[in-house]
Protein backbone atom coordinates (compact mmCIF):
# COMPACT_ATOMS: atom_id res chain seq x y z
CA UNK A 1 0.00 0.00 0.00
CA UNK A 2 1.22 3.67 -0.60
CA UNK A 3 1.57 6.06 2.00
CA UNK A 4 -1.24 8.72 1.37
CA UNK A 5 -0.12 12.34 1.46
CA UNK A 6 -1.79 15.27 2.11
CA UNK A 7 -4.30 16.04 -0.83
CA UNK A 8 -5.11 19.64 -0.23
CA UNK A 9 -1.35 20.95 0.09
CA UNK A 10 -0.13 18.44 -2.82
CA UNK A 11 -3.12 18.88 -5.28
CA UNK A 12 -1.56 23.31 -4.78
CA UNK A 13 2.08 21.98 -4.90
CA UNK A 14 1.41 20.11 -8.45
CA UNK A 15 -0.91 23.16 -9.58
CA UNK A 16 2.47 25.47 -9.05
CA UNK A 17 4.95 22.88 -10.86
CA UNK A 18 2.60 22.58 -14.12
CA UNK A 19 2.55 26.75 -13.67
CA UNK A 20 6.02 27.33 -13.65
CA UNK A 21 6.16 24.11 -16.40
CA UNK A 22 3.54 26.12 -18.51
CA UNK A 23 5.25 29.44 -18.26
CA UNK A 24 8.64 27.83 -19.48
CA UNK A 25 6.84 25.93 -22.29
CA UNK A 26 5.17 29.11 -23.66
CA UNK A 27 8.53 31.07 -23.52
CA UNK A 28 10.30 28.39 -24.94
CA UNK A 29 7.81 28.22 -28.07
CA UNK A 30 8.44 31.92 -28.45
CA UNK A 31 11.88 31.52 -28.68
CA UNK A 32 11.46 28.78 -30.94
CA UNK A 33 13.69 26.68 -28.93
CA UNK A 34 11.94 23.05 -29.92
CA UNK A 35 14.74 21.12 -27.95
CA UNK A 36 13.94 23.24 -24.91
CA UNK A 37 9.85 23.16 -25.69
CA UNK A 38 10.27 19.55 -25.91
CA UNK A 39 11.88 18.64 -22.72
CA UNK A 40 9.42 20.85 -20.68
CA UNK A 41 6.39 19.50 -22.23
CA UNK A 42 7.18 15.99 -21.43
CA UNK A 43 7.46 17.22 -17.91
CA UNK A 44 4.48 18.58 -18.25
CA UNK A 45 2.76 15.08 -19.74
CA UNK A 46 4.81 13.23 -16.69
CA UNK A 47 3.20 15.35 -14.23
CA UNK A 48 -0.25 16.22 -14.82
CA UNK A 49 -1.02 12.57 -16.32
CA UNK A 50 -1.82 11.13 -12.37
CA UNK A 51 -3.28 15.00 -11.56
CA UNK A 52 -5.92 14.08 -13.72
CA UNK A 53 -6.32 10.38 -13.59
CA UNK A 54 -6.41 11.14 -9.85
CA UNK A 55 -9.03 13.93 -10.28
CA UNK A 56 -11.10 11.72 -12.89
CA UNK A 57 -11.27 9.10 -10.87
CA UNK A 58 -11.40 10.39 -7.38
CA UNK A 59 -11.44 14.00 -7.00
CA UNK A 60 -14.45 14.93 -8.92
CA UNK A 61 -16.62 12.02 -8.08
CA UNK A 62 -16.43 12.97 -4.80
CA UNK A 63 -16.57 16.88 -5.63
CA UNK A 64 -20.20 15.90 -6.65
CA UNK A 65 -20.94 16.46 -2.64
CA UNK A 66 -20.35 20.26 -3.48
CA UNK A 67 -21.07 20.30 -7.04
CA UNK A 68 -23.57 18.06 -8.29
CA UNK A 69 -23.96 18.09 -11.79
CA UNK A 70 -21.72 20.53 -12.61
CA UNK A 71 -18.86 18.03 -12.28
CA UNK A 72 -20.07 16.94 -15.61
CA UNK A 73 -18.24 20.63 -17.01
CA UNK A 74 -14.60 19.54 -15.29
CA UNK A 75 -14.97 17.01 -17.33
CA UNK A 76 -15.48 18.30 -20.60
CA UNK A 77 -12.53 21.48 -19.70
CA UNK A 78 -10.31 17.90 -19.07
CA UNK A 79 -11.50 16.83 -22.82
CA UNK A 80 -10.52 20.62 -24.24
CA UNK A 81 -7.19 20.14 -21.57
CA UNK A 82 -5.73 16.87 -23.83
CA UNK A 83 -6.72 17.96 -27.30
CA UNK A 84 -4.90 21.29 -26.59
CA UNK A 85 -1.81 19.04 -25.26
CA UNK A 86 -1.93 16.89 -28.18
CA UNK A 87 -1.68 19.96 -30.28
CA UNK A 88 0.99 20.79 -28.32
CA UNK A 89 2.86 17.68 -28.77
CA UNK A 90 2.13 17.38 -32.14
CA UNK A 91 3.38 21.11 -32.83
CA UNK A 92 6.29 20.37 -31.12
CA UNK A 93 7.13 16.38 -33.19
CA UNK A 94 8.04 18.63 -36.63
CA UNK A 95 11.88 19.03 -36.74
CA UNK A 96 11.90 22.72 -36.18
CA UNK A 97 9.01 25.17 -35.14
CA UNK A 98 8.46 27.99 -37.51
CA UNK A 99 7.22 31.38 -35.57
CA UNK A 100 3.20 30.36 -36.72
CA UNK A 101 3.96 27.39 -35.20
CA UNK A 102 5.56 28.90 -31.77
CA UNK A 103 3.04 31.13 -31.68
CA UNK A 104 0.49 28.27 -31.67
CA UNK A 105 2.71 26.03 -28.59
CA UNK A 106 2.53 29.58 -26.40
CA UNK A 107 -1.13 29.83 -26.71
CA UNK A 108 -2.14 26.22 -26.36
CA UNK A 109 0.17 26.46 -22.67
CA UNK A 110 -1.24 29.94 -21.71
CA UNK A 111 -4.70 27.80 -22.50
CA UNK A 112 -3.73 25.48 -19.80
CA UNK A 113 -1.97 27.79 -17.34
CA UNK A 114 -5.93 29.10 -17.01
CA UNK A 115 -7.15 25.24 -16.53
CA UNK A 116 -4.69 25.30 -13.84
CA UNK A 117 -6.10 28.26 -12.39
CA UNK A 118 -9.53 27.12 -12.40
CA UNK A 119 -8.09 23.87 -11.25
CA UNK A 120 -6.63 25.25 -7.78
CA UNK A 121 -9.77 27.08 -6.77
CA UNK A 122 -11.44 23.07 -5.75
CA UNK A 123 -8.94 23.61 -2.80
CA UNK A 124 -11.39 26.07 -1.47
CA UNK A 125 -14.14 23.12 -1.31
CA UNK A 126 -12.06 20.06 -0.65
CA UNK A 127 -11.26 22.03 2.65
CA UNK A 128 -14.81 20.87 3.72
CA UNK A 129 -14.44 17.13 3.12
CA UNK A 130 -14.38 15.15 6.19
CA UNK A 131 -11.08 13.94 7.49
CA UNK A 132 -11.72 10.13 6.33
CA UNK A 133 -12.72 11.48 2.96
CA UNK A 134 -9.46 13.53 3.19
CA UNK A 135 -7.42 10.46 3.83
CA UNK A 136 -8.86 8.50 1.73
CA UNK A 137 -8.23 10.92 -1.36
CA UNK A 138 -4.76 11.36 -0.20
CA UNK A 139 -3.80 7.50 -0.74
CA UNK A 140 -5.85 7.60 -3.96
CA UNK A 141 -3.91 10.82 -5.45
CA UNK A 142 0.02 8.41 -3.85
CA UNK A 143 -1.22 5.94 -6.03
CA UNK A 144 -1.95 7.73 -9.26
CA UNK A 145 1.48 9.47 -8.96
CA UNK A 146 2.88 5.68 -7.86
CA UNK A 147 1.80 4.62 -11.12
CA UNK A 148 2.62 7.12 -13.26
CA UNK A 149 0.87 7.22 -16.27
CA UNK A 150 1.83 10.26 -18.33
CA UNK A 151 -0.87 12.15 -19.60
CA UNK A 152 -1.04 11.10 -23.02
CA UNK A 153 -0.22 7.86 -22.56
CA UNK A 154 -3.48 7.87 -19.96
CA UNK A 155 -6.12 9.31 -22.04
CA UNK A 156 -5.22 7.35 -25.22
CA UNK A 157 -5.76 4.17 -23.12
CA UNK A 158 -6.92 3.84 -19.81
CA UNK A 159 -9.04 6.86 -19.80
CA UNK A 160 -10.57 5.48 -22.96
CA UNK A 161 -11.59 2.48 -21.59
CA UNK A 162 -13.04 4.00 -18.64
CA UNK A 163 -15.06 6.06 -21.24
CA UNK A 164 -16.15 3.12 -22.95
CA UNK A 165 -17.34 1.09 -19.91
FE1 LIG B 1 -5.80 20.16 -11.17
Amino acid sequence: MVTRLNPITEFREDHRKVRDALLALSQAALDRDIAQARDVLGLIDSMVGPHFRYEEETLYPAMKEFLGDYVDSLLAEHDTAIDTARTAARLLAQPSLSEEDGKAVASAARALLVHVSNCDGLNILAERFSPQKLDDLGERFARSRAEGVPLLRWANTIRKRAQAS
